[in-house]
């Protein structure tokens, strides 16, 4: 592993902040999503009155990051992946930015750097503001490309010598998967597949437009600043050694790598035309897009990893999946265990998605998520023994190590998910833990919200100390 490998954490405003209306933040779309992003859906944009929405308290960490942040120096990180919620600077995602929430920011990026933290900052981690969504549609509507530009250069105009490496959306191949969070596009079910495809896609094109932008603004104005994409590394596996199967396998890798490949070449890849065709969809390109799209290469591919697949997602093309399948897949790999929450475990899948990527494109690779969700017990002794979360993180890290020092891997870092326990994004339960620091909330929002130190944090410190040397 490098001398200066990047260790860190990582978390995302809308899922540990809290704080969802207050200093004049606006509404987002995670803000209206009771049940979590693979749940089941509320019927209209907007909070209902009889419902609890555990992201309105998150892991409360708007009033309490100063003490948060001194835990994380005292588990030894050296960066901190932290998204900035759009919707607390624009609050309706048009006029004015919100001076409070500039302001937070500034008061959390200071007290990183009190202690030599450096941010890593994602400007859009499924969340945007709401209006956007009921007045535009979400980013569908290329109106969301000069706002989201907007946003993008206001916080890095403000924050650039605080913060040196910037990701432009979370998980952007996901805009297909759970287009909601990651695009801001509702649907009402009456869409046919190949009107919401189309919605998807043109969003993404978009996100492609606004996200390159991004890179060339900064490449032009503060060259010592890094921006990376980022995706989601689910990556699969054939089904068998038929040809068929690996010709699958290859059509489901690309659901991902259409994006790192536009992103890192800065154009479409070839089979773009032909992956477009068959879901229907037919790009509305305007002038200038595709050259901003050129200018627009990233500087390193940021991508989270939690499970892997079987190629294909949908084998007997079943006219109906719940999120949870198309993100999962419905074919089971026989071979692996899954978590409480059936996630396949395979971090021999983490050391062959970093090959992959970088056998692509060769740019450093931030692993920016990878953690075990589960849930953890509370001793009477005021202590949580998560020896399952460390043995997870470890047969990881050590495919880490593998791909970094045998296969020749440029990882620039790895911020496990999610350091402090938060709510969890697919199925809104904060008894969903990814800490290595346990927070003392249930699905309810009861608690007093204390942290506590797992057993994993002591483990976490000692694998930073030494660089992960004694794994
Ligand atoms: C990643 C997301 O896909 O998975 C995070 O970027 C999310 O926001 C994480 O929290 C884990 O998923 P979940 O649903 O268990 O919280």
């Amino acid at each position: 592993m490098l001398e200066n490998f990047l260790w860190g954490i990582a978390t995302a405003a809308n899922q540990l902040e809290g704080a969802w209306n207050e200093d004049g933040k606006g509404p987002s779309t995670a803000d209206i999503l009771y049940d979590g992003t693979a749940g089941e859906y509320p019927k209209e944009l907007k909070v209902y009155p009889d419902k609890y929405y555990s992201y309105h308290l998150g892991s409360d960490f708007y009033h309490r990051y100063k003490q948060d942040i001194q835990l994380f120096n005292e588990m030894g990180i050296k960066c901190y992946r932290m998204s900035i919620a759009w919707s607390r600077i624009f609050p309706t995602g048009e006029g004015e930015p919100n001076k409070k929430g500039i302001e937070f920011y500034n008061n959390v990026f200071k007290e990183l750097k009190k202690y030599n933290i450096i941010p890593i900052v994602t400007l859009s981690h499924y969340e945007m503001p709401l209006e956007l969504v009921k007045k535009y549609g979400g980013w569908k509507n290329r109106k969301l490309i000069s706002l989201y530009e907007k946003y993008a250069k206001t916080v890095i105009d403000k924050f650039h010598d605080l913060v040196p490496y910037w990701i432009t959306f979370n998980e952007m191949n996901f805009i297909s998967t759970i287009p909601f969070c990651a695009g801001g596009l509702w649907f009402d079910n009456n869409e046919s597949e190949a009107d919401k495809n189309k919605a998807m896609f043109q969003g993404a094109h978009h996100q492609f437009v606004a996200g390159a932008w991004v890179v060339d603004y900064v490449h032009n104005n503060y060259p010592e600043l890094k921006v990376g994409c980022m995706v989601c590394g689910t990556f699969s596996y054939a089904n068998s050694c038929k040809p068929q199967d690996a010709w699958d396998q290859i059509n489901c890798d690309r659901e991902t790598f259409y994006y790192t490949d536009t992103f890192v070449r800065g154009h479409y890849p070839k089979y773009a035309k032909s992956f477009l065709r068959e879901k229907g969809v037919t790009l509305k390109i305007e002038e200038g897009d595709l050259e901003q799209i050129s200018k627009g290469k990233v500087d390193f591919i940021a991508m989270s990893y939690y499970f892997t697949r079987v190629a294909p997602i949908n084998p007997n093309n079943d006219a109906y999946l719940t999120n949870n399948e198309r993100m999962l897949g419905k074919i089971k790999n026989p071979y692996l265990k899954v978590s409480q929450w059936g996630w396949v475990i395979d971090p021999v899948g983490l050391r062959i998605a970093l090959n992959k990527l970088y056998d692509r494109y060769e740019l450093p690779i931030l692993i920016a998520e990878n953690g075990l969700g589960a849930h953890d017990t509370l001793t009477a002794d005021g202590k949580i023994h998560d020896d399952y979360r460390k043995e997870f993180l470890e047969a990881h890290i050590k495919e880490v190590k593998k791909a970094s020092d045998i296969d020749g891997v440029d990882v620039l870092g790895y911020t496990s998910w999610s350091g402090i326990d938060l709510v969890s994004a697919t199925s809104a339960q904060i008894s969903k833990r990814y800490g290595q620091i346990y927070v003392d909330y249930d699905d309810d929002g009861h608690g007093t919200g204390n942290r506590i130190k797992k057993d994993s944090f002591y483990w976490y410190k000692r694998i930073i100390e030494s660089n992960a040397s004694e794994i």
